[in-house]
């Protein structure tokens, strides 16, 4: 039975945790330097000289409309193909980790991706390029189930919220890094853009590495009968000999876990309906911002509004800096301020942004000549508080609440769909933007803009607050106490009745 207040368990930061958030780092680097590493790549001339030869023969034409020239179903599909792999790895992902381990399901993701990197900038033909990014593809699903779920279990529970937000700022670090380096290989020529795809193996030789450094997390050990094992490794994250009432927790959940035998029935039941509606629409919400229109496209979407390359792969690198500056602001404010507020303020910031953004290129950016030198600038502002809103909030939360409301005995599951939402969502922007873009041209700021909308009211009425909410009295304190949800457990028999 869980207690009223959190227990606070004995813990030191040890070389250990150090080197798990180290792995975290590398994990959401990698999924990061992903993101930020396509849309430049797709806006290089050797690039598109060498695989899409009339995209590239558009571009160079000067009368081309504006918002079309980059409009071309196979180019979007060397994006976009990565998702679409990462969406279907995700559910072999979640069975990985709990039959072979979090470690192994780590490992394998690193090798994935490293296969995928020497493909990628091996490639010569076209199918070879795109089996490079579903290599990736599988990395990324194995990874992004992995990693959150690894980390989650091995921070001290006081600790968790934040060690949960490093994987997201680790992600903003790698797409970070990818736009520095599109920067710099965009003038080695003919071959920079396989150095850019090459090196996204650096972050995965270093998880791999890791993976086989760090010890399996103790919960992944009883859950798979290795007690002992379990109970040595908990020592060993924590730094104390005096592990024995955490271990007990550990093992109480995973007894209550095991006796749900199929978890993902149990998710579609009464109860279980509340945290996965919250799970799967926190992530469709978190990729119809718009977010990833910017991330991947931001170098071809400021080439559209008449910047020369080399000066929209700069702005793509200042948005870069923006999104990893915002996300310290995240991690200090979020068991501060909570969740709920910094989803909603982000949502009005996010809107007058985006409104303000379609406004200008609407009146201003006709199909042919550019945007004058001072409305680009405020374009590139505008765009920077967009993206400001979006990583405090949206960008963090997207990860952080899938993880925290589920019981313990479909956890996993849950968050199994949350990744595989993302990844589905992420899919349809990376394949559909550049098209948007062509047919709605400016009105695509809008549409992103009535999608903020509905958010922002789904947030008032249907997200419930989750700060300094223990994890293990989410349901009691807060789904039974939501005017919406709390329907939802009317007819559920007493913990203690259902588990005898
Ligand atoms: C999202 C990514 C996005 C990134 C931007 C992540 O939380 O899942 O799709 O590109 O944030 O920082």
């Amino acid at each position: 039975m869980a207690s009223e207040e959190q227990i606070v368990f004995k813990s030191k930061v040890t070389s250990y945790v150090m080197a798990c958030w180290i792995l975290a780092a590398f994990g959401g680097l990698m999924f990061g330097y992903d993101i930020g590493i396509s849309g430049g790549v797709s806006g290089m001339d050797d690039f598109l000289i060498k695989f899409f030869p009339k995209v590239h023969e558009r571009k160079m034409h000067a009368n081309e409309n504006n918002y079309c020239k980059y409009d071309d179903q196979l180019l979007q599909l060397f994006t976009s193909s990565l998702y679409l792999a990462a969406l279907v790895a995700s559910f072999f992902a979640s069975r990985a980790c709990t039959v072979l381990g979090r470690k192994l399901t780590i490992l394998m993701a690193s090798s994935f991706f490293i296969l995928g990197a020497a493909f990628s900038a091996a490639a010569n033909a076209l199918w070879v390029l795109i089996l490079g990014r579903i290599l990736f593809g599988i990395g990324v699903g194995f990874g992004n189930e992995a990693v959150p779920l690894f980390l989650t279990e091995v921070a001290p529970a006081q600790h968790r919220g934040a060690v949960n937000i490093l994987f997201q700022l680790f992600v903003t670090i790698g797409i970070f890094i990818a736009n520095l380096i599109n920067y710099g290989t965009s003038t080695v020529h003919p071959h920079g853009w396989r150095i850019s795809l090459g090196l996204a193996a650096i972050p995965a030789i270093i998880l791999l590495l890791g993976s086989l450094v760090i010890t399996e997390t103790p919960s992944s050990l009883v859950e798979r009968g290795q007690e002992d094992k379990g109970k040595s490794a908990l020592k060993r994250i924590r730094g104390v000999d005096d592990v024995d009432a955490e271990f007990q927790q550990i093992v109480v959940a995973c007894e209550q876990a095991r006796q749900v035998k199929k978890p993902f029935q149990k998710l579609f039941k009464r109860s279980g309906i509340p945290p996965l509606t919250i799970a799967i629409f926190i992530q469709i919400f978190q990729q119809f911002t718009g977010i990833n229109a910017i991330m991947f496209y931001a170098p071809v979407l400021f080439q559209t509004l008449g910047f020369k390359t080399d000066a929209s792969l700069l702005s793509s690198v200042i948005t870069g800096l923006v999104n990893v500056g915002s996300t310290f602001v995240s991690i200090y404010a979020v068991d501060k301020i909570g969740r709920r507020k910094l989803l909603l303020e982000a949502c009005v910031q996010m809107l007058i942004s985006q409104i303000a953004i379609g406004s200008i290129l609407q009146i201003h950016l006709k199909e042919t000549g550019s945007l004058d030198k001072g409305l680009a600038a405020v374009v590139v502002f505008l765009v920077c508080t967009y993206v400001m809103g979006f990583a405090w909030s949206w960008g963090p939360m997207g990860w952080l609440i899938p993880s925290e409301i589920f019981p313990v005995e479909t956890r996993t599951a849950g968050f199994a769909f949350a990744v595989s939402s993302n990844m589905l969502c992420t899919f349809i922007i990376a394949q559909a933007f550049l098209s948007m873009l062509c047919h709605m041209r400016s009105f695509i700021f809008f549409f992103f803009s009535a999608w903020i909308l509905v958010m922002g009211i789904f947030v008032l009425f249907l997200v419930p607050e989750t700060k300094g909410v223990p994890i293990d009295l989410v349901e009691e304190r807060v789904w039974k106490q939501h005017p919406v949800w709390k329907k939802f457990f009317d007819d559920e028999k007493p913990k203690s009745l259902e588990m005898a």
